[in-house]
């Protein structure tokens, strides 16, 4: 393994700031310590995709040190630190053992299939700490047949649907190692931009629901669930104000003159996402509010 926790008294110079780190990050390779803040728990992110990018990201501006894991670390982890790198696939449970003990864990993938993850469970109950788990407000159950319009609001108590792999793979992490859930809208930011989604087609001028979180956000209420969510509890991650797509599309035609390529229609009513629980229970203030003004920021 490449790294281990040291338990040790060192002294580290960040911003001008002398730290004093009891838990240092040890890089075996190549003899260098790590700095940690001292009240900080080492942090994994596991699965370096798009969230994981925007994650360690934020661990640097903030001065603290996480790691981050590929099922394929020369080729997707070239951007990271070569002490900062984990080798973890699920599928291979020869590699869990390279996760250091007494992490916090952030999970950037759909936690599926079940039978893996409960055996990923098994070995991991008294090692990680805390464990936040990346899932989708896609469990909601649908209400694409309801004739209801504009669809109902969606809180956390809503039911889920049980029958998909991922749901079953959250909710085991859920009730057995009490992993936080957080289940997350559509995500978008620098390189996810909504506008290429209607230049291109993906989407277009239909009535249905769209409720959308940008990647810096998400990545800040990773952390910030990490720090204050409740075991075992789910909240909903959105920016809190769901928008049709016909609306989206008249406006991306209004202020940036862009044209949709598709003109399918998409009868189905989607979802409308409460983020009450997110903003009251864990006391977030999203840094981008407004979708339009984040557009404006990305063109
Ligand atoms: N995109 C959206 O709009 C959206 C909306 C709601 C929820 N979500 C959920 O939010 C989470 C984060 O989304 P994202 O867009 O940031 O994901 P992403 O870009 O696909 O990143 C996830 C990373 O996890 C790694 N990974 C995948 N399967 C793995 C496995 N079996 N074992 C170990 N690592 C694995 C992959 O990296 P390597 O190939 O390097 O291993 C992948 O790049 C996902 O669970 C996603 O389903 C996404």
């Amino acid at each position: 393994m490449l790294l281990h926790y040291g338990k040790m008294l060192a002294t580290s110079q960040m911003g001008g700031e002398i730290l004093l780190a009891e838990d240092t990050l040890v890089d075996q390779q190549n003899n260098r310590h790590l700095p940690t803040k001292q009240t900080a728990r080492p942090l994994i992110i596991l699965g370096y995709g798009y969230t994981g990018r925007h994650l360690l990201q934020l661990t640097l501006q903030q001065e603290t040190s996480a790691l981050a894991t590929s099922r394929n670390p020369a080729q997707q982890l070239t951007a990271v630190s070569p002490p900062q790198r984990l080798e973890f696939d699920l599928a291979r449970p020869e590699t869990w053992e390279h996760l250091p003990t007494g992490a916090d864990l952030v999970w950037c993938f759909p936690a599926t299939p079940l039978s893996t993850v409960q055996r990923w469970a098994e070995t991991q109950r008294s090692r990680c700490n805390r464990l936040v788990v990346l899932s989708s407000t896609s469990a909601y159950e649908s209400a694409d047949d309801s004739t209801d319009y504009p669809p109902p609001w969606i809180d956390e108590s809503a039911p889920i649907d049980q029958t998909k792999p991922r749901v079953q793979g959250e909710e085991y992490l859920r009730n057995e190692l009490g992993a936080i859930l957080l289940r997350v809208a559509g995500i978008y930011g620098l390189g996810r931009n909504p506008l290429d989604w209607i230049r291109r087609g993906r989407v277009g001028p239909s009535r249905k629901y769209v409720n959308l979180i940008h990647g810096e956000d998400l990545a800040a209420i990773c952390l910030a669930a990490l720090e204050r969510g409740q075991p075992g509890e789910a909240y909903n991650v959105s920016d809190g104000t769901p928008r049709t797509w016909v609306e989206i599309c008249v406006t991306a035609q209004q202020r940036w003159g862009v044209t949709t390529a598709t003109t399918k229609e998409d009868p189905s009513p989607g979802k409308r996402i409460s983020n009450t629980k997110l903003r009251v229970q864990l006391g977030y203030n999203l840094k981008h509010p407004d979708l339009y003004e984040a557009l404006q920021a990305l063109t």
